[in-house]
């Protein structure tokens, strides 16, 4: 067990002048995310055993560097459990198969997202031709949110690229904004009626397709789909515009609109006036602009994040009786998991996008902030915190009196996310095909860090040390071939 341990996280360790980050970085995330998230499935508080599409992906996304064969495998996994109409099973149980059809609108996106990042980061595109069926089976009955039952093989295959197409494909319809339609729920599974009579959209789907076709529209294009890749761009222009006018509040990202129109995430709302990942991925899709982003992610800082309590959270002030109703995220205790608490798994992708836009004070608070170690060796957070101090949190809440408690720990996606923060975000480090290049943006008091990698058969060392001014210079190596096996 040592062994395998010791060769799985030997793959990558980091060498940084903080004990904690290194404990964390170099062993319990990745710990975590295999551990709990990917094989076991289950955690203290949720023993349920089930495959989730969109957070198992996004977990084995954490291993494209150290383990592109996992990565490989759970995409194979989950294109199999996708229906010719394009859309997948939210969660699913294993040998059988029973789960949950629904109208979530980003799960299947998180296929053609994590494939893209496979043939990006190990340059081996061969998995866009693997052959995979579909599932089949009844759609979900006319009025009602979802419809669980055990699928059968359909007998019909297609290539993992025309899996993720169809995904695509499928997310296109726009409401009365131009922005896609929300569903029963985008990632926030708590927010299921928002749009669940099919007209609400949502602002940050339009972010995430964003993403996704950014990085799946040149894999169509190599593949000769140009009428395809040439939809989904024009898809992309529409989005952006109407992101940039409806979406638009005056002073930040709205969250999405309600099925009778009504903004969410606004300064009109009484409750969840801002929503914190409306924000960071207006700069981790990279399809805004600093005149948007910038202020944007000021109003982060003003109104999410609690400097006290070290808490970015997910959304203020919570829900508690909204008229308009928008879901069962509403039924949550004020300040506790999705609703108005740290939500771990979000709040990674804030500090992320702190760090992208230049504010790594600011990402380094962020990152104390969700880092356990840190929270539960500070004198003032520690004792509030009352959780183990090596796996991340779920959510820490973020209402009195329970301000800087930790929900629940274990199963959370968030280690996996952090993991990635601290390596791809903060170190700086990106591998992408045949070229690795490193842009730190590490603290200002860090005098410098290694990192030693292994990439196939060969081992390397990269070095780091502070340069005079906060610039975070990119520097950029030829690595060659390392997808080997
Ligand atoms: C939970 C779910 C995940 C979802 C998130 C936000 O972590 O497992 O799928 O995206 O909550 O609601």
């Amino acid at each position: 067990v040592r062994g395998f341990w010791d060769a799985l996280l030997g793959r990558l360790q980091v060498r940084p002048p903080d004990p904690l980050f290194d404990a964390l970085d170099n062993r319990w995330l990745v710990y975590q995310t295999l551990a709990c998230r990917l094989w076991s499935k289950a955690g203290s508080y949720q023993a349920g055993g089930a495959f989730g599409f969109r957070d198992q992906l996004q977990d084995a996304m954490a291993f494209a560097l150290t383990d592109p064969p996992r990565l490989r495998a759970q995409i194979l996994v989950n294109a199999a459990r996708q229906f010719p109409e394009g859309d997948v099973q939210h969660w699913w149980h294993m040998p059988g198969g029973a789960g949950v059809r629904t109208h979530f609108s980003d799960d299947l996106l998180w296929l053609p997202y994590a494939s893209a990042h496979y043939v990006e980061v190990t340059g081996d595109a061969s998995l866009l031709d693997e052959m995979v069926g579909f599932i089949e089976g009844p759609g979900i009955p006319e009025g009602a949110e979802d419809a669980y039952y055990a699928p059968q093989n359909s007998g019909r295959m297609a290539t993992v690229f025309d899996h993720g197409a169809r995904a695509i494909d499928r997310s296109l319809k726009t409401g009365v904004h131009g922005l896609p339609l929300m569903g029963t729920g985008d990632w926030n599974d708590g927010m299921n009626r928002v749009g669940h009579e099919g007209r609400g959209e949502s602002v940050w789907l339009a972010w995430f397709l964003c993403s996704v076709v950014e990085r799946f529209a040149p894999l169509a294009q190599a593949r000769g789909e140009h009428e395809r890749a040439a939809r989904w761009t024009a898809a992309r222009t529409g989005w952006i515009a109407a992101l940039h006018d409806a979406g638009w509040d005056g002073a930040w990202f709205r969250r999405a609109f309600f099925d009778n129109g009504a903004p969410l995430g606004s300064s009109a709302n009484d409750e969840c006036r801002i929503d914190l990942i409306a924000q960071a991925w207006s700069v981790l899709s990279g399809a805004s602009d600093d005149a948007h982003t910038g202020p944007a992610m000021a109003a982060v800082k003003k109104h999410l994040h609690d400097e006290p309590a070290g808490l970015l959270r997910l959304l203020a002030p919570p829900f508690a009786r909204s008229a308009n109703h928008p879901g069962y995220i509403q039924a949550y205790p004020p300040g506790v998991r999705e609703n108005g608490g740290q939500y771990s798994h979000g709040a990674v992708w804030a500090q992320m996008a702190q760090a992208l836009q230049g504010d790594h004070q600011a990402a380094w608070r962020s990152f104390e902030g969700l880092s356990p170690a840190h929270r539960a060796m500070h004198p003032g957070r520690g004792p509030a915190y009352e959780l183990e101090p090596y796996v991340m949190a779920g959510d820490i809440y973020g209402a009195a009196p329970y301000v800087g408690r930790g929900g629940w720990s274990w199963y959370t996606g968030s280690a996996a996310w952090l993991h990635r923060a601290a390596v791809e975000t903060l170190l700086g480090l990106r591998v992408r095909g045949r070229m690795l290049s490193l842009t730190p943006r590490v603290p200002a008091h860090w005098p410098g860090f290694e990192i030693a990698l292994r990439l196939g058969q060969r081992r390397l060392t990269l070095q780091w040390g502070a340069p005079d001014a906060a610039a975070t210079p990119t520097h950029h190596a030829a690595i060659g071939e390392w997808v080997d096996w």
